[in-house]
């Protein structure tokens, strides 16, 4: 007998594309009760079928069997009494009491028989098997009957014939054989047949069983095989055996998942051709990004390198003209040190932060930073009690650094730049608000790609950098903005 596990064949890799989510099938409603499978129903009902068939049978042949046997029994007495009649018939004529007692004792010795009784026409017992009955008279209802069973209950098969001479009645015989025999072959015949309904239960669920197996044998094995091809496994078979619906089944399911794996096989190779040639799109446009955005202070510092290099330059000129060089190229770093963060932002180490004691933190961090004008007022709106999140405290700390100072940009002319945390079920969402100029309708799109900026000495690097840690925590930037209302950048962090 093979076993479920050898009926399906072994895989080693799980695909990606299948979707596992919605057909687990670890839940209650896919449990196996033994009770509901079909492997038992049909033992139970081919069992059940067949011992009520053998049972009918069998039942039938003892009631058959029984009466048979009672009735050769009924004939035997009345052959008997008919003969006890005959022979005593005489010595009733002649009173002979010593005949009758002969008769009565030859009839004693005959198989089955109880008791034999010799009476008079007035009912009187002239001779019995029972020497202390002669003598007495029996009652005259009971002789009103003729060659019937006088009881049936005492396990005495009781018969009586009257003597008729000349149409005279002159006396009668009663007769009664035991019926024990013939109560001891029905019990031995009704235990046979018992034991062979139950032989019939025993070789009726055996053979129910087999033909379960066969039938369900495959069902087992294409369950455990959709178990495998839901979990993303698409290299697993069925061994299909038989040629029954089941086995065709299993054959139609090897083909479906082979089919499946070849347009799987197909998807992903699309799927890389097209994330390889988005990724050439992406590198050459930000080679292309990058060239552009070092080429202008590269420019300018060449220029002032060749100026200076002539040695005719005034000496204030030469100031100004070695300001720009150094202008330029801290210029230059800033490009190279933003796009490195950029490009190099570690892996989140995600931990319990309490997050309002950091954006307290990162504003006093801030009000002490020169560059930031006295005409710009920051508030803060934070839940009094606490607010724990999971994420990475360094990088949460970048980001709010990136947004505040974008807003705080936004506002040359001042205002108030607005933090509020709001703290929900499951999440901490965080809204940084400005009422500066705002972003245009056209950029506000492309403001979080890397080298996208709307001031004169930004990188364009800060939004890259802010979406790309939020994607690391599982989130992202939502960008509202209104030329000339204000911005407001939030996003939401889970909460601990
Ligand atoms: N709060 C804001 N209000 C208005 N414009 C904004 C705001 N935040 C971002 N922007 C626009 O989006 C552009 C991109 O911002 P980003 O932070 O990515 O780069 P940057 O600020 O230009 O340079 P840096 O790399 O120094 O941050 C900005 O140049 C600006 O035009
Ligand atoms: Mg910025």
């Amino acid at each position: 007998m093979s076993s479920i596990a050898d009926n399906v064949a072994e895989a080693d890799t799980e695909h990606p594309l299948l979707d596992t989510n919605d057909t687990k099938f670890n839940g209650k409603d896919n449990e196996l009760r033994w009770y509901a499978t079909l492997r038992f129903r049909l033992i139970i009902s081919v069992a059940l079928v067949h011992a009520i068939l053998m049972g009918a049978f069998i039942w039938d042949a003892v009631t058959e069997q029984s009466n048979s046997i009672r009735a050769e029994l009924q004939n035997r007495g009345h052959a008997l009494s008919s003969l006890m009649a005959v022979a005593t018939t005489n010595a009733l004529l002649a009173e002979d009491l010593a005949s009758l007692a002969e008769v009565i004792t030859r009839i004693r010795n005959q198989p089955d028989v109880a008791y034999g009784e010799v009476l008079d026409a007035q009912g009187n017992i002239l001779a019995s098997t029972d020497a202390t009955r002669v003598g007495q008279r029996i009652v005259p209802q009971i002789m009103v009957s003729d060659k019937m069973p006088l009881s049936a209950n005492d396990h005495v098969l009781d018969l009586r014939e009257h003597i008729h001479v000349a149409g005279r009645d002159v006396g009668s015989v009663f007769l009664g054989l035991s019926t024990d025999n013939l109560d001891k072959a029905l019990a031995a015949t009704r235990n046979e047949g018992l034991l062979f309904i139950l032989f019939a239960l025993v070789i009726g669920s055996l053979a129910a069983g087999a033909l379960s197996f066969a039938t369900t044998r495959n069902l087992h094995a294409m369950t455990m095989a959709v178990r495998r091809l839901t979990s993303g496994d698409l290299n697993v078979r069925v061994t299909a055996k038989g040629h029954d619906e089941v086995g065709l089944l299993a054959r139609a399911f090897n083909t479906m998942v082979a089919s499946l794996q070849r347009s799987s096989r197909q998807v992903k190779m699309e799927h890389e051709k097209r994330t390889e040639a988005e990724r050439l799109a992406c590198v050459g446009e930000l080679s292309a990004s990058i060239a552009h955005e070092i080429r202008n202070p590269l420019s300018a510092i060449i220029n002032s390198v060749n100026l200076l290099a002539r040695g005719d330059l005034q000496a204030d000129d030469q100031k100004q003209v070695t300001h720009i060089v150094n202008a330029e190229s801290e210029r230059l770093q800033r490009i190279l040190n933003d796009f490195l963060t950029f490009s190099r932002i570690p892996h989140s180490d995600m931990q319990t932060i309490e997050l309002c004691h950091l954006i307290r933190d990162t504003v006093i961090l801030l009000s002490n930073d020169p560059e930031l004008p006295d005409n710009v007022k920051v508030e803060t709106h934070l839940p009094a009690t606490s607010c724990m999140g999971r994420m990475d405290k360094d990088q949460i700390r970048q980001v709010l650094m990136n947004l505040i100072m974008n807003g705080v940009q936004a506002m040359p002319d001042g205002g108030t730049l607005s933090i509020e945390v709001v703290s929900e079920s499951d999440k901490l969402s965080v809204r940084i608000i400005d009422d500066g100029i705002g972003i245009p309708d056209s950029l506000v799109e492309k403001v979080i790609r890397p080298f996208v900026t709307g001031r004169k000495n930004g990188t364009g690097l800060g939004l890259s950098i802010v979406q790309r840690i939020l994607m690391q925590h599982g989130t992202k930037l939502d960008i509202v903005s209104h030329p000339d209302t204000g911005t407001e950048m939030s996003f939401s962090l889970q909460a601990a």
